[in-house]
């Protein structure tokens, strides 16, 4: 067996969202930030209170909120725009993968220049990107983690990915509080997501027993508290750990990817949203 398990993504598990990114705002040596966000998940209480925190402590941060779900590549060109107005030094991502996704691919564009499209060529070399810190508000995609983002693209409206392992995020920060607002319906689609990244990777001919007994773990906690979540969106304790078997399966994503399932998906995904 040869396996090599890369881990570059600093892990924060916190019940105090803006003394956790005060935090490593000071240990990283940031004071710009850029955060990224949809409007709904900018005006959420628990991320206007950190936002505050952070201003309260000398902290610039200017919001980028213009993320829509299946977010297209203009998003992205926009942020990087918003980026360099701001003359930030680095990006909270805070959101679902939308979010995190365009985040990504702004900390791309802005150190290596071009246009996010370019750099769906696998060939396209890319430069390595520190400074995004990653809060997710949802949990299925895994993007706090991952190496893939994906971008729609507004001419042929075709969803593709990018795949960077340089542009991982320097920091997932996980908190459940902020998922105690997702809806029935979205805690079931995003939760799906995620046991299919642990389904599909376990299914991979990538997989090996290190990413099989990760894969495990992570199907066995979405089997057991996803449906409670879903029945009580208030059961924390449930949504912790959906959320911790989230964050391990965007963790795999990396090390043994997705297979069919994703392939459709992303075409269905395209053509319905
Ligand atoms: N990078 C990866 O590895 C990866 C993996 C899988 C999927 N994706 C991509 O991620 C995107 C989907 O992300 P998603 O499923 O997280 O959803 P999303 O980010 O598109 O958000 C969907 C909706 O949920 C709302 N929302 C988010 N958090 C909420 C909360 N806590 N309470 C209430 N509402 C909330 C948002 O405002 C938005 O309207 C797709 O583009 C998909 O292709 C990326
Ligand atoms: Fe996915």
């Amino acid at each position: 067996m040869e396996v090599k398990l890369l881990q570059p993504v600093k892990v924060v598990c916190t019940d105090d969202l803006g003394e956790t990114l005060v935090d490593i705002m000071q240990t990283a040596g940031y004071s710009r930030p850029l955060m990224v966000t949809d409007s709904f998940v900018g005006s959420m209480p628990l991320v206007v209170a950190a936002r505050t925190k952070l201003e309260q402590v000398g902290v610039d941060v200017a919001v980028f909120d213009q993320v829509k779900p299946d977010p297209l590549c203009e998003t992205v060109e926009s942020g990087v725009e918003a980026f360099e107005a701001h003359k930030a030094d680095s990006i909270i991502a805070i959101g679902g993968g939308s979010s995190m996704d365009v985040a990504r691919g702004i900390n791309i564009v802005r150190v290596n220049g071009g246009s996010i499209i370019e750099y769906t060529d696998p060939a396209k070399p890319i430069a390595p990107c520190n400074g995004m810190i990653a809060v997710p508000t949802t949990a299925g995609t895994g993007s706090e983690m991952s190496n893939a983002l994906v971008v729609t693209e507004g001419s042929t409206g075709r969803k593709l990915a990018v795949l960077a392992d340089p542009a991982v995020s320097e920091y997932a920060v996980l908190n459940a509080d902020l998922m105690l607002t997702l809806p029935a319906k979205m805690t079931i689609a995003c939760g799906l997501d995620a046991f299919c990244h642990a389904a599909e990777g376990y299914l991979s001919r990538m997989a090996s027993p290190v990413t099989d007994a990760i894969y495990e773990k992570a199907m066995f906690l979405l089997y057991n508290y996803l449906p409670r979540a879903v029945a009580n969106g208030q059961d924390r304790e449930a949504r912790e750990r959906v959320m911790v078997a989230s964050t391990l399966a965007g963790w795999m994503l990396n090390n043994a990817g997705t297979i069919a399932g994703h392939s459709i998906a992303h075409v269905l995904g395209a053509k319905y949203h």
